[in-house]
């Protein structure tokens, strides 16, 4: 049996769980890598962030990262496709306080890929390099890179790439081993994640498909990587990381569900605005309520409220115990001391 509450590093970065909370764009807010770090994630990251603010700053952007003093350890995850512009943005990584800078080598999203970035570096080894070792001279955080197994179903590049990039300076490497064109469909085959832990001397993060407990076990004792990293698993259920980490599986009460959907819609608000906020949480009502957890009706009625002020009064009504809980997570949480990056996010995007 594996223990996940080994604490473990990267290069000079403690982290103190072997489950690290994915990147995901569209989901992957403040709130939700504070609440991924209370349940038990030893890492979270944030969403992919675009280099090409840096020179285009007229650029339509969506909106700008923050990130908040109790992430730590973070990762700030870049895409971009030129090395000079990619480490200036890492720069701006490194002063806005991240503990490690990642890279996206993996995203199969046609408008990303088009500009050379994301998962097309898989298929430019020698681009995908200079952009490790441009970065790497440029600051002194650790830069790690996230991939998956290549472009095209069956590949195996990322055994070719992948120590190829540590060679470049990459001081850990994560695998989500489905090609670009697989997106989400199919499994991901961690048979290619042990290869990968067998070719490199720097710890490697396992993700795809991480659901549970036995998932996380399996996939560590069989690869050898260094953590577990788990995404579509904790969209609206973070108490599958508490799960995964302690052992313990627990059903949250439906006081306890109105509790942590409530403090998430009140620091998403806080974060991106009411306009956006009540656009981008309408997800999250159906993640956070579904699972048999409330009667479908309920979280139609509060997709087609207009306030999240509202949504929050419909949701205390239902689970009126909620309140006491709310109040003590809030006072438990520290607020102030915020730093905002830059560079552009854009929630709606894919990943
Ligand atoms: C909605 C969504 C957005 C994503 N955005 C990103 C991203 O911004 N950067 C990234 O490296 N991976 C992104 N991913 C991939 C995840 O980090 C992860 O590797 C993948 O979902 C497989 O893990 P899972 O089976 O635990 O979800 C995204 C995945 C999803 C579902």
């Amino acid at each position: 049996m594996v223990d996940l509450r080994e604490p473990w590093s990267i290069g000079p970065v403690e982290i103190p769980t072997r489950l690290v909370l994915a990147p995901m764009a569209g989901v992957s807010v403040q709130a939700f890598r504070r609440q991924g770090r209370r349940f038990g994630a030893g890492l979270v990251c944030s969403e992919m962030v675009s280099c090409a603010g840096i020179e285009h700053r007229n650029e339509r952007t969506l909106g700008y990262l923050r990130v908040a003093s109790d992430e730590h350890p973070l990762a700030i995850q870049l895409f971009g496709s030129e090395p000079r512009t990619m480490a200036e943005a890492a720069r701006m990584v490194e002063a806005a306080g991240a503990d490690l800078v990642d890279l996206n080598f993996g995203c199969p999203v046609r408008k990303v890929t088009k500009t050379g970035a994301g998962a097309t570096l898989l298929d430019d080894p020698a681009r995908a390099a200079a952009i490790v070792s441009a970065i790497s001279a440029a600051v002194d955080i650790p830069v790690s890179v996230k991939l998956r197994r290549g472009l095209r179903d069956g590949s195996r590049d990322c055994l070719v790439v992948g120590p190829r990039l540590v060679e470049a300076g990459a001081a850990s490497l994560t695998l989500h081993p489905r090609s670009a064109r697989q997106m989400y469909t199919g499994t991901a085959d961690h048979a290619l994640t042990a290869e990968l832990v067998s070719l490199v001397d720097v710890p490697v993060i396992a993700s795809g498909d991480i659901v549970s407990r036995a998932k996380a076990q399996a996939v560590l004792a069989t690869t050898g990587a260094a953590a577990v990293m788990v995404g579509r698993a904790a969209q609206g259920n973070p108490w599958v990381l508490e799960e995964i980490v302690d052992g313990e599986p627990r059903e949250p009460s439906r006081e306890e569900v109105v509790a942590e959907l409530v403090l998430f819609v009140r620091e998403t608000v806080r974060e991106l605005g009411e306009r956006r906020a009540s656009g981008f949480l309408k997800k999250f009502y159906g993640w956070y309520l579904g699972r048999s957890r409330f009667p479908r009706p309920f979280k139609q009625e509060l997709v087609q409220l207009s306030s999240t002020e509202e949504v929050e009064r419909r949701l205390i009504a239902a689970a009126p115990g909620a309140l006491e809980l709310i109040e003590r997570l809030e006072s438990e949480i520290p607020s102030g001391d915020e730093v905002t990056l830059e560079l552009p996010i854009s929630i709606y995007g894919g990943g």
